[in-house]
């Protein structure tokens, strides 16, 4: 096998990602790549299971350093990929459910009561039934769910297994708002009304509470497992077995290997948008700087923040390890409430493990003089719910060429839209990619290649593959594809 050349951007506004040796072997080997891609089309996601793996085991190992008994449910929503699924419950790890069809599959591939929770925004009366009928608990998020919920049941003469969604925790003096859940102030009163008898629900069995929070601090999910441990004390009270509090994802990811290009990047965006010099997005986008109206920068960058010291499974210790008022940590307040705490990380337990590999359809210069260089993809391959994916890319170049000459490149996709611009950074490569080159975006397995994937134009949904050995055997017959996955 030729090795094959692969680089990332050069110059000053980089970006690097942090990657993993497998990236690395499928980089080097492009004939691998080009014939998985003339099997599967462009693009194509590939995942690798192990990293999941010691994602999760790392997690683990925190309950256990605290003396905690733990739980991980794997937030299936960050990906579709079966295989996760199925990990997740042959390593006796969980996983949170969200739709009808997540919930189906899940049950199919070996999932239960034991380890699977649904937390579905929306859930209708097939959603119930399904969970009702597989004992599944379920995470209520409002009155008129409860009332459903209790319905259901007797209709199929069983109960449900529910959990209550808490949200509107006080914390630093201010409330956080979330549309989700039953509030913790406002709502408690009839909650505990409503659960002070059997009768009022009388087919329901709480036993547990959850939250999730919107962005990550972990202040803000200290302070909430703290109230939602009180809350859980007046519901023993009150007769209630209560077994889990489930915190939800939100769990930091680190993407980028470098604190200073993080912050230079983010100073060179500011410079671009004042207008010093050439910018270095696509139509000077501030990805959400802008100037005033005395032409001063004013905003913030809207990605996620894909740089974090604090990740994984620090991130959890400090949850765990801060202390409320009296100095009595989280992890001695959930000993002490001999209760399982769980999370249900997304993103996080991704990390490392996918890429998305699309090939070079055309190159072509724009009346600015921009190099823009066409994929055999699309926007809604690799999106973030934020301003944009802000990892440098890496070309794996087929052709040798002697000399190589710096090329400013923008990708753009095959969506009829101007804003079809894959990435909005100008990146700078050592020379312009040819047609049939490839390129290989690093670290989409969480969110970025799957969540708002669409069919647009009827373009088939990118194929996901997946190995699961160790990467010395990156060859053809160890990558499958996850359409195959066979379900019980
Ligand atoms: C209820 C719930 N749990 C878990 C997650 C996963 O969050 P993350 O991927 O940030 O870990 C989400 C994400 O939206 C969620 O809504």
């Amino acid at each position: 096998m030729d090795k094959s050349t692969f680089t990332k951007p050069i110059g000053k506004n980089q970006l690097t990602p942090i990657t993993s040796p497998w990236m690395h072997q499928f980089m080097e080997n492009s004939g691998l790549i080009n014939e998985l891609v003339e099997k599967y089309g462009s693009p194509i996601n590939l995942h690798y299971i192990p990293s999941f793996r010691k994602n999760f085991i790392k997690y683990q190992e925190v309950f256990k350093d605290f003396g905690i008994e733990g739980q991980i449910y794997f937030a299936r929503k960050a990906n579709k990929s079966k295989i996760l699924v199925k990990s997740a419950i042959e390593s006796g790890i969980g996983v949170d459910t969200a739709s009808y069809k997540e919930l189906e599959q899940a049950l199919a591939l070996n999932g239960s009561g034991e380890n699977l929770v649904l937390t579905a925004a929306i859930k209708n009366e097939d959603l119930m039934q399904l969970a009702i009928d597989n004992q599944i608990p379920i995470v209520i998020d409002n009155l008129d769910e409860l009332q459903l919920a209790n319905k259901v049941a007797g209709d199929l003469n069983q109960t449900a297994i529910i959990g209550l969604r808490m949200s509107g925790f006080q914390v630093g003096g201010q409330k956080l708002y979330s549309r989700f859940g039953f509030d913790i102030e406002k709502d408690l009163y009839n909650l505990k009304v409503w659960f002070s008898d059997r009768t009022t629900f009388a087919n329901l069995n709480l036993i547990g509470f959850h939250f999730h929070l919107d962005g990550y601090s972990i202040e803000e999910r200290a302070e909430a497992t703290m109230q939602c441990l009180e809350v859980i004390q007046q519901f023993r009270q009150i007769g209630h077995s209560i077994q889990f509090l489930d915190i939800g994802g939100g769990i930091l990811m680190n993407y980028l290997e470098s604190r200073s290009e993080w912050l230079s990047f983010q100073n060179n965006l500011k410079d671009a948008v004042l207008g010093n010099g050439k910018p270095i997005t696509f139509g000077n986008n501030g990805l959400g700087f802008s100037l005033n109206n005395r032409s001063e920068i004013q905003g913030k960058l809207n990605t996620y923040p894909y740089y974090n010291e604090v990740n994984g499974a620090d991130f959890l210790s400090r949850v765990l390890s801060y202390k409320n008022t009296e100095g009595t940590t989280v992890a001695e307040l959930v000993t002490t409430a001999n209760i399982q705490l769980r999370i249900e990380p997304g993103r996080s337990l991704l990390k490392q493990v996918g890429l998305t590999v699309a090939k070079v359809a055309h190159r072509k210069r724009d009346a600015s003089g921009n190099w823009l260089v066409g994929l055999e993809m699309n926007m809604s391959q690799l999106k973030s719910s934020s301003a944009d994916y802000l990892l440098d890319p890496f070309l794996v170049y087929r052709s040798h060429k002697e000399e190589p000459e710096l090329a400013e490149v923008y990708f753009t996709g095959a969506y009829c839209l101007e804003q079809d611009v894959l990435l909005k950074r100008k990146l700078a490569f050592p020379r312009l990619p040819s047609r049939g080159d490839y390129v290989i975006f690093v670290n989409t397995a969480g969110y970025m290649m799957h969540f708002y994937e669409t069919e647009a134009h009827l373009f088939e949904l990118s194929q996901n593959l997946y190995m699961d050995q160790d990467a010395e055997i990156l060859e053809m017959e160890h990558v499958f594809n996850d359409s195959d996955l066979a379900m019980d």
